[in-house]
């Protein structure tokens, strides 16, 4: 049973774990059914191979691109405000480290291997996940590894995927985060952190139900994962399809997940719900896309309404739904304006 390593977990950062800093918040908004908190804000983080950079993305307002040099630094702050946890992707940049196989994925050279290991060292109260795929770091920017007709191969894909679950895991990682979507990785991922004697440890938090679209066009200039050619709608969900994310999250669930991911956010509203009502006892995250993050800020620069009611309004409408973890580009805002 892959759900029986869960118990000694560490857990993660949910609406249970209220500091008494913004405790004092749920009172004031106590009116509504869940307040947001500091502790359920999960920040993505963009690491790069040159050690140096620090690269505003033009389609992600205020987000950059860091090299593992500035890691620290750009932390100290955020910690310092009550950052409780960040979600890495890998940006790799040196010409040549992308391949078929996404040999680069999984280097212990890498970018998400070191920061995993700085962050552990400078910053232990963190809370780290680290997406898992391999569109940052195929040829091609698909999420596994192609057949020759340029299809999925999703037996090489799942074994590919779970190796580098692994090894993010073994490099310190709290939770790892498969993005991908490929048939079967929750499974084989939990198996493998079994087999390792590493799954009581390590939190495996599914992008269950991720929804095709075009909400992800800003991350994929800040990750540089756009597919050279076709796109993702044979392996993430059709916008309409709600039967097919609740099976897609009832599996996930079978197959050993110990969060489940909805993802977008604030168009699925719906299946943040269906989730935590397939869930019961799972905690269910929603992720605030790059694209839902970037309309907020296009609305508030035209003057359609303000950014903070608005990214107040998002979250309060996430929670409603079910959610009791938010992985938001707005975090660093939030921290800020929760403090008020
Ligand atoms: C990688 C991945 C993506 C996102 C999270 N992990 C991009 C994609 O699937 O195309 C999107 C996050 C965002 O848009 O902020 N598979
Ligand atoms: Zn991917």
């Amino acid at each position: 049973n892959p759900n029986a390593a869960a118990a000694s977990r560490r857990p993660p950062p949910t609406v249970s774990s209220i500091d008494d800093r913004a405790s004092h918040i749920s009172r004031a908004r106590s009116y509504a059914s869940t307040a947001a908190t500091s502790s359920m804000l999960i920040y993505p983080l963009f690491i790069t191979d040159n050690d140096d950079d620090m690269n505003l993305v033009p389609s992600l307002p205020g987000q950059h691109q860091l090299g593992i040099g500035r890691l620290v630094s750009f932390l100290e702050p955020l910690v310092h405000k009550g950052l409780r946890s960040v979600i890495l992707f890998g940006v790799p940049m040196k010409p040549g480290t992308k391949d078929a196989l996404a040999s680069a994925a999984d280097d212990p050279e890498g970018p998400v291997i070191r920061a995993i290991r700085l962050i552990r060292r400078r910053f232990p109260q963190l809370y780290i996940c680290a997406d898992v795929c391999l569109c940052e770091y195929t040829s091609h920017g698909h999420c596994g590894i192609l057949r020759d007709d340029g299809s999925l191969n999703n037996e090489l894909s799942v074994d590919r995927i779970s190796d580098v679950a692994v090894a993010y895991a073994k490099a310190g990682v709290h939770c790892v985060a498969p993005s991908d979507m490929n048939d079967g990785r929750i499974r084989s991922i939990k198996l493998k952190l079994i087999e390792e004697g590493i799954a009581h440890k390590t939190t495996l938090m599914s992008y269950s139900a991720k929804f095709s679209g075009c909400l992800y066009g800003p991350f994929r200039d800040a990750a540089g994962s756009a597919p050279s050619f076709g796109d993702r709608k044979c392996y993430q969900l059709p916008p309409g399809g709600r039967g097919l994310a609740r099976r897609a999250i009832i599996r996930d669930m079978s197959e050993g997940a110990d969060i489940i991911m909805v993802k977008p956010a604030g168009q699925y509203l719906d299946i943040i719900s269906d989730a935590k009502d397939l869930g019961k006892d799972l905690p269910v995250a929603a992720y605030q896309v790059s694209g839902e993050y970037a309309m907020i800020h296009a609305g508030a620069k035209a003057g359609v309404f303000g950014l903070k009611e608005m990214a107040f309004e998002s979250a309060e409408a996430i929670l409603r739904a079910g959610a009791t973890i938010i992985v938001t580009y707005f975090t660093p805002e939030f921290l800020d304006w929760l403090d008020n």
